[in-house]
Order: structure tokens, then sequence, then C-alpha cells
């Protein structure tokens, strides 16, 4: 299968500063990509080089199989992006705002605007002025101004900021519906991982112009996953500790009156009744997950130190 968006080792140089570095990945139909990475990492960079509004000083990008640089035209033809705030008319109502962009791409464009305001949900709202709209309706607004040209990649950076956590909520509604009904790819950037992790099937994480992570969230939650520790809150820690490194090969980590280790559901029955027939008690088991946002700060402060050292 043709991926929608093909980036191949993309580097962005401004004068001496390398922002983009060596970044490659490739998003399939109805993928939603969450971009990640703290303010100045290179996201919108790297966006200005996908929707061609600024060239890569190497590498390539290609979308649906037509190079960005060397087929401008077919490429773009299924690209739709919304640039941080949508260019948006407030004296025209949202319905003008839409036939005025319609217009270039010509009729076919017109008629497809009931449909497009029905799947960002502006079917009440459409006729007002867009000066009377909230932040999250004019976002919506630039979203189906982005599907006009039934794009097969529709590319959105940092359309979260300033919205409420309502607005957001319902902007995840839109997109998850853009992808699984429309089968449209989408890439939507933010700095903050929290608001993308309920959205996305692929997560990509940038810092200093470098792609430090590229993961599915199936092998995200696996991650979490194999880190998880199941703490038992007992009588004696210490000999608890030892007895489950004799037993089972465990290092543990005592904390105040608990034990944390390293197992998996399956195997904690074993180890409590080994535990207790060994005379611990145990007065209570609680799972201990990291979040994705501790391991996104990790990550972040990992590949930080090891850039300080070269
Ligand atoms: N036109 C430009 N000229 C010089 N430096 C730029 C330009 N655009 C962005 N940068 C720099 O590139 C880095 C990445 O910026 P950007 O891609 O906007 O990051 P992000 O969108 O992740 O916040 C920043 O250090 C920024 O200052
Ligand atoms: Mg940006």
């Amino acid at each position: 299968m043709i991926p929608v968006l093909s980036v191949k080792n993309i580097t962005k140089v401004y004068g001496t500063k390398k922002v983009v570095k060596n970044v490659s990945f490739s998003l399939y139909p109805g993928q939603i990509f969450g971009f990640v990475g703290p303010n100045g990492a290179g996201k919108s960079t790297t966006i200005r080089m996908i929707t061609g509004l600024t060239l890569p000083t190497s590498g390539s990008i290609r979308i649906c199989g037509y190079s960005i640089t060397k087929s401008f035209k077919q490429a773009i033809s299924n690209v739709g992006a919304v640039v941080e705030m949508p260019q948006l008319y407030p004296y025209l109502s949202g319905e003008k705002n839409l036939k005025l962009y319609a217009k270039f791409y010509g009729k076919a464009a017109v008629k497809r605007i009931p449909q497009i305001v029905k799947l960002v949900g502006m079917e009440n709202r459409i006729k007002d002025k867009v000066s009377a709209y909230s932040l999250g309706m004019k976002q919506r607004l630039g979203i189906a101004q982005a599907l006009l040209n039934k794009p097969k990649l529709l590319i959105l950076d940092e359309p979260t900021n300033g919205l409420d956590p309502n607005g957001i909520v319902e902007m995840r509604n839109i997109l998850k519906i853009l992808a699984e009904k429309e089968n449209i790819t989408i890439i939507i950037s933010s700095h903050n991982l929290a608001e993308l992790e309920q959205t996305c099937d692929v997560i990509g994480l940038i810092n200093n112009g470098s792609l430090i992570e590229y993961k599915t969230m199936a092998e995200i939650d696996k991650m979490i996953e194999n880190e998880q520790k199941i703490q038992f809150l007992c009588n004696y820690p210490n000999y608890a500790a030892m007895l489950v490194k004799k037993k089972f090969k465990l290092m543990s980590k005592v904390v105040g009156n608990s034990i944390l280790l390293p197992l998996k559901e399956k195997d904690i029955a074993t180890v409590v009744s080994y535990l207790t027939n060994n005379k611990i008690k145990i007065y209570s088991i609680k799972k201990i997950q990291k979040t994705l946002e501790e391991l996104y700060f990790e990550l972040l402060n990992s590949t930080r130190s090891s850039s300080s050292i070269l």
C-alpha cells in the first residue's frame, strides 16, 4: 500500500541551526498521528515542509506517492491544513466563509458544504457570523475549510491551543469521526501529550529537531504495562524483599512499609501465597503504573541528558 504520507530523512537548517534533523515516518489511511514535543522542538517547521510552505534542506516528502517538491500540485491536492489560527472573515457567516473558499476548488466543493458542516457538527451555527463564534467554533470552521478539497491528509498544527476542556473533547470526537468514517489520515501537533493520547493511533515525539520516539498506541500501552509495578503493603518489607529475591529472582524496592515488585497480574497470586506461607502479612496490593505523561518526560529528559554529553 502506498502511504498517504512518507517523510524520509528530512532536515531543515536555518542559518547555522539544524531545527529538524533526519526525521522519517510514514502514515497510512485513517491513521491519526499525534506529533508531540515541547515548544521550539520543530513541529511547525516539519509541518510547513509537509505542506510545501518551506523547502526541506535535504530529504524527501511524498503525499499519496507525489513528491511535494517535484509534483507540488498533485501532492498538495491531497492535503487540507489548518496551521495555527484558521484564516476567516469575521463579518461573514460560517457558511459564506466556506462558500468563498469552496469556489477555489469548483462546484463539487460547493456541493459538499452541507455534508462537511454536518461532519464538523456545525449545522446549528453555520449561518451565524464568525465574529460570534467561540475559539472552538472557529477551529471547527477551519477544519471544515480544510476538508473542502476532499483531502486524504488533514494537518492541524496545535489546533487545541487555547481551547477549553470541552472544546478539546469536541475536537477529539470530530477527528475520530473523520478518520474512522472518511478514512482521512490526520496529523495533529501539540506540546501537550495528555490531549492527544486518547485520540491518536500513532505518537511521534520530537525534541530538539529529532524524532526520538515513533510508536503506535498499542506499543505505548505495552511499554507502560512492562514498567508496571505491584505494591504490597506488609509487616516485614525487608524480609519480604529478601524472600521474593531468593524464590523468584525478583528485585524489589522497599518503600516505607511496602515493597514494589515488577510483576505481571498473572503472577500476583503465586507471590502472595508464597509470602503468606512464610509468615508475611499482606495488608494491601496496589498496581502502580506510569502515566503516559511521566513516560514522556522521562524520554525527553533522557534525550536532554544524552545531548548534553555530546
Ligand atoms: N523562519 C525561521 N527562521 C529561523 N529559525 C526558525 C524559523 N522558524 C522556526 N525557527 C526555529 O526553529 C525551531 C523550531 O521551531 P518550530 O518548528 O516553530 O517549533 P514548534 O512548532 O515545535 O514549537 C525554533 O528554535 C525556532 O526558533
Ligand atoms: Mg509550532
